[in-house]
């Protein structure tokens, strides 16, 4: 059933991507046939003024003749224009209609473990198309069908010549398919190697401060000077193969014309042709290469934009959901994390298994746990950044899927780890790029934070531009701005990764205030923590250890306050009642007493 409805939206949404184009399909194969018709003047005027005007000598005739080609040249010429015009147009209007989409596709596509260039990469697809329809190749593509025509004309001026044409076409077009098998893998190559020598250009830019501290810029350069050479080397192939079939196919083509003339000579001499004919052949004979010549010049961006056009396809087609959620009450009574196991999307590897546990309106959590052990991996199943394998996480009692995004990205206030703040201002950052003036809003969420008296110090207070990444303000700065963006319009799950890791005291007594705020409105917070001062204020605590949830509990039962520093049992030894937690009940003890 699901897999059904799953089908059809798939079906739907690819539909999309050319919706309406039959019409106008249709338009431009009527016009091409003018176009082309039209196309015959040239030949057919040759063969007029050597068979009737020179031979009768008729000037009167000659200038008749003239003004028709004349007006039919015209007639060719205006089509022709009127033809790009709408490819160009076509080109626009996919390019205003799938753009966005794709940059849509784009932001989901490092949450399934895509690296950032490539989601870039699938917004340059939508330029790839878009160029290659503004430019000659699709009009060649038009004039293909009707390459017969020609042929079929050369052929009643002379069997012979129509034979000879027609083996010329075969052979371009052989040419053509041959270049196309070629070029596709080479083609592939040398997008993947562009990919691989953007990612180390990203990579190197980001680590600029690192690059530079410890004096290895020299090498990230050389490392990106090989990939380049790898890159520029799928290049020259590609341009190479296409170069030489152009070549061939131009040579070909002349040669072609020449033995159309040869031929219509002998047989002239023969008495099978006239004067005017060879010419008119030798003229349509070309006229009927030229689209082949063109689409063997044009090949290159074609198959790009075929590419292109098949990936933008497939990514349309994997953000399809089979049922629009419908709009369900905000959230406001319970979280039940019901035996989630979750994998890493793209590679499968399973971090985390079977986790359950339920956390009531008003309750806060902490996560503590080991490095590496599966904290940030709860969390992203938890916001639904990460889809479970199994199991479920349901805000009353309704599965994350059946909200719509943006309904469950209100109820959710979510800090990550690396904060990762927008190239805009405070106040859009806070706000989550609100569209409609919330100043009040922004300024509680910053209160809440503790943020406001450090905000109205910056330059130009909320307005202010935090640059790329967030890099105009501190680590600590940013962090707290990014709980100022989590607390903004009062979410029901508060989750944040890690939140106090750049705070001093202040902040921290801040974070606390926050957590209790919260608590006292009805909120639930979810907190990981490696710092026991965060925990402060929570009831529940949860260990995370080797992608298990090793317990679960009131806090105190956790952590045991009780025990004083030299109680403590050794780090080895679990202690009693409780699982072992490789001595993180010691450390948290530990870093507790002597805060
Ligand atoms: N995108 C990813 N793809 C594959 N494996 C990943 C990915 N992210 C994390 N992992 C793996 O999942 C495991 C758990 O990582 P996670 O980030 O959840 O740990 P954590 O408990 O948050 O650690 P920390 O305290 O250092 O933040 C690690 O072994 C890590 O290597
Ligand atoms: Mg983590």
């Amino acid at each position: 059933m699901i897999s059904n409805s799953l089908a059809r939206a798939r079906k739907r949404d690819a539909a999309k991507l050319t919706k309406g184009l039959r019409g106008i399909f249709v338009y431009l194969v009527a016009i091409s046939c003018l176009i082309n018709v039209l196309a015959l003047t040239g030949s057919l005027y040759m063969m007029q003024v050597y068979d009737r005007a020179l031979s009768s000598g008729s000037v009167q005739t000659l200038i008749a003749l003239s003004v028709i080609a004349l007006v039919l040249f015209l007639f060719q010429g205006g089509f022709d224009a009127v033809r790009s015009r709408i490819l160009l147009r076509i080109g626009a209007r996919f390019d205003r209609d799938i753009a966005p989409t794709a940059h849509r596709v784009a932001i989901d596509m490092p949450r399934f473990g895509f690296s950032t260039t490539e989601a870039i990469e699938r917004g340059r697809d939508v330029d790839t198309v878009r160029s290659f329809l503004a430019g000659q190749g699709p009009g060649a593509l038009f004039d293909m069908p009707w390459i017969p025509i020609y042929i079929g004309f050369i052929y009643l001026l002379h069997p012979w010549l129509g034979a000879l044409t027609l083996a010329g076409a075969v052979v371009l077009t052989l040419l053509t398919i041959a270049s196309e098998v070629f070029a596709r893998n080479i083609s592939t190559e040398a997008r993947q190697s562009a990919i691989g020598r953007s990612l180390i250009a990203e990579s190197n830019a980001r680590n600029a401060e690192v690059l530079k501290a410890m004096g290895f810029a020299g090498r990230a350069t050389r490392r990106f000077a090989e990939a380049n050479e790898a890159h520029l080397e799928m290049q020259s192939r590609a341009s190479d193969l296409v170069g030489s079939f152009g070549a061939f196919s131009k040579v070909l083509r002349m040669i072609l014309q020449s033995a159309v003339l040869g031929l219509g000579a002998f047989l002239t001499i023969k008495g099978e042709l006239s004067a005017g004919a060879i010419i008119a052949a030798s003229v349509a004979s070309s006229r009927a290469l030229a689209p082949v010549d063109q689409a063997i010049a044009n090949w290159r961006p074609f198959v790009a934009a075929r590419q292109a056009f098949a990936r933008l396809r497939e990514t349309v087609v994997a953000l399809s959901q089979a049922v629009e959620p419908m709009q369900l009450p905000a959230p406001h009574r319970y979280l039940k994390v019901d035996r989630i196991t979750v994998s890493a999307p793209g590679t499968g590897q399973v971090l985390l298994s079977d986790v359950s546990f339920d956390v009531m309106a008003g309750q806060a959590v902490g996560i503590i746990g080991p490095s590496g052990g599966g904290k940030t991996t709860l969390v992203r199943a938890l916001t639904g950044i990460w889809p479970t394998l199994r199991g479920s996480v349901r805000l009353d009692g309704a599965e994350l899927e059946q909200w719509p995004e943006e309904d469950l990205g209100r109820a959710v206030g979510y800090l990550p780890q690396e904060v990762g703040l927008l190239d805009a201002t405070v106040e859009e950052n806070i706000s989550r790029l609100a569209e409609h003036d919330d100043s009040s809003g922004v300024i509680a969420a910053a209160e809440a934070a503790g943020m406001h008296d450090l905000i109205v110090r910056l330059p130009a207070g909320y307005r202010t531009p935090l640059g790329p990444q967030g890099m105009a303000i501190s680590a600590g700065q940013r962090q707290r701005i990014g709980l100022a963006r989590a607390l903004y319009g009062n979410p029901f799950l508060v989750i944040m990764d890690e939140p106090n890791s750049n705070l001093d005291g202040e902040g921290e007594a801040a974070l606390t205030k926050a957590i209790e705020q919260l608590k006292a409105r009805g909120a639930i917070v979810i907190i990981v923590a490696h710092r026991p001062s965060a925990l402060a204020a929570v009831d529940l605590v949860g260990v995370i250890q080797a992608g298990k949830l090793a317990a679960f509990g009131p806090k105190d039962q956790i952590i045991k306050p009780s025990l004083g520093a030299a109680a403590q049992p050794e780090p080895s030894k679990p202690m009693p009642g409780l699982p072992k937690v490789a001595g993180f009940g010691a450390q948290f003890e530990a870093e507790r007493v002597s805060a």
